[in-house]
């Protein structure tokens, strides 16, 4: 069954030149690009993102890093898309929850930059996918 998901590459992995290594592994692993671009994240579309994590001590600092630097946000497609994008992404803590071989497991040792965003479940895909990408 083919479904979507929505990713983001974090201000890190954009900073850190990461974007083009990322990018490849979307294709590699065959999800289909269907949206992409390179945006700085406005307050206000940051907040309605993390709207979840509004009480979490580390909100702040969430929002401060998003809205640091241009992010590359897009949408891809494939069958299984949301558990795959989340396997190539690897586990929120770089180091002790990200396996060998996904992209933070490989790139990233803090949680807090872990470079890349993907959609937990089909339904905060769908919120995801219309916040960032509304005519889609
Ligand atoms: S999960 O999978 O939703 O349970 O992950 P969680 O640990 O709850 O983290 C949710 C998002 O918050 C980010 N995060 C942090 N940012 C800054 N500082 C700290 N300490 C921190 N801990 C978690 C984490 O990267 C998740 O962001 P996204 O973009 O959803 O991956």
């Amino acid at each position: 069954m083919t479904e979507r998901t929505f990713f983001l590459i974090k201000p890190d992995g954009v900073q850190r030149g990461l974007t083009g290594t990322i990018l490849a592994r979307i294709e590699a692993k065959g999800l289909r690009l269907v949206a992409m671009d390179m945006r700085h994240v406005p307050q206000e579309t940051a907040a309605e993102h993390y709207a979840e994590h509004a009480e979490r001590p580390f909100y702040g600092d969430l929002l401060e890093f998003i809205t640091s630097g241009p992010v590359v946000a897009g949408v891809v497609e494939g069958p299984r898309a949301i558990a795959a994008w989340r396997q190539l992404a690897g586990g929120t803590d770089p180091v002790d929850k990200a396996a060998p071989g996904s992209i933070r497991g490989d790139f990233g040792l803090e949680t807090q930059f872990n470079l890349v965003h993907g959609s937990d479940s089909e339904e905060s895909a769908a919120r995801e996918i219309g916040l960032w990408f509304p005519d889609l």
